[in-house]
């Protein structure tokens, strides 16, 4: 038993977990689940859209900010993309995180004061 604490310890200690990776992998987590529910739907699972009805969003070069606003607001192109009012900035943060972990390839956490600001100055 204490030979178990001890290594629970030891992986701790060694694994260097920083506090900002741990908030990454919430964030990220957070995001696929809100991904699945408001947005698979039309960009599907793995982000490339369905034919010619929704884009691929796998290599979009849209900046966070950008992404926050058409996330809230929706967008009309050729497309037409609904707005969702139900997202708020911490979604938002987590949807960000998540793209960009799954096809950025970036582990880095969109901050939720960062998604608020964006927001508070959509055009
Ligand atoms: C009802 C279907 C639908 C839903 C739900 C939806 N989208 Fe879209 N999305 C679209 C359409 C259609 C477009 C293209 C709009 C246009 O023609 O400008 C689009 C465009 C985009 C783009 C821009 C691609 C680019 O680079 O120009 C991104 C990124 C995106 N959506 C992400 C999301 C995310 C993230 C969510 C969930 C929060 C979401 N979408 C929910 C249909 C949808």
């Amino acid at each position: 038993m204490k030979n178990l604490a001890l290594l629970i310890f030891a992986s701790f200690f060694f694994s260097c977990t920083s506090k900002e990776e741990i908030l990454q992998q919430q964030y990220s987590v957070e995001g696929m689940a809100l991904y699945q529910t408001h947005c698979e739907n039309c960009h599907q699972a793995d982000g490339a859209g369905l034919r010619n009805l929704y884009p691929s969003i796998q290599k979009t070069q849209l900046s966070p900010e950008a992404l926050a606003c058409l996330m809230r607001y929706g967008k009309k192109g050729n497309g037409y993309m609904p707005a969702n009012s139900k997202l708020q900035a911490l979604d938002v943060a987590e949807l960000v995180t998540y793209m960009r972990e799954k096809w950025g390839n970036k582990k880095q956490v969109f901050p939720t004061d960062s998604a608020k600001m964006a927001l508070q100055n959509c055009r």
